[in-house]
């Protein structure tokens, strides 16, 4: 089997991850001091995310996982299921979502415009990557670790087709 990691450019270094992601926890705190957060994560590319982000916070959290799909390959179809619902009730909680790349915004759309039908108190949205210039839908982005181009990213939790989620750095395949 060839290699996937040595295939990739890389785009962002895991010290650079954590250094950016310890930025932004820092400013989610000073956002919701004296609160309480519901996090939603994102299954799953944003696992990996969401507790580097949680673990830097100093927040307390509860942490809830939802699970949508709308990816085949590396093109995005807009065409959204809901693989996996949450498992408990999250009305009049603070939610923060927490994914992995907002790239069209149709994901993004569809679960903050779901999760507002069960009546949260509030509800923001965190994520490591935005690839602004492929929005497709407005969306509203609370808090963006990095703005990328518009290539596919591997690693740190973002895949192909199901492989390199585990690879440490965040690269960019060259098709
Ligand atoms: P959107 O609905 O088009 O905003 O797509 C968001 C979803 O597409 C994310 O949750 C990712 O799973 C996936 N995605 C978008 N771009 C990439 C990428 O470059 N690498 C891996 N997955 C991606
Ligand atoms: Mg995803």
């Amino acid at each position: 089997m060839d290699n996937l990691k040595d295939k990739l450019n890389v785009l962002f270094e895991k010290e650079e991850i954590q250094k950016r992601i310890g930025e932004v926890a820092e400013k989610i705190d000073e956002d919701y001091k004296g609160k309480e957060i519901l996090v939603i994560s994102v299954l799953k590319g944003a696992i990996f995310f969401t507790v580097d982000l949680v673990m830097k916070m100093k927040t307390p959290i509860v942490l809830e996982t939802i699970q949508v799909s709308s990816y085949q390959g590396t093109q995005s179809t807009g065409n959204i299921i809901m693989k996996k619902d949450l498992d408990s009730d999250i009305s009049g909680k603070d939610v923060l979502i927490v994914e992995d790349i907002v790239d069209t915004g149709y994901t993004l759309k569809y679960l903050k415009e779901y999760l507002q039908t069960l009546n949260p108190k509030s509800i923001k949205i965190a994520v490591l990557l935005d690839k602004k210039e492929r929005r497709k839908t407005k969306i509203d982005i609370d808090y963006t670790c990095f703005e990328i181009e518009n290539k596919f990213v591997v690693g740190y939790g973002f895949d192909v087709d199901e492989k390199g989620r585990n690879i440490p750095f965040i690269g960019t395949l060259e098709e």
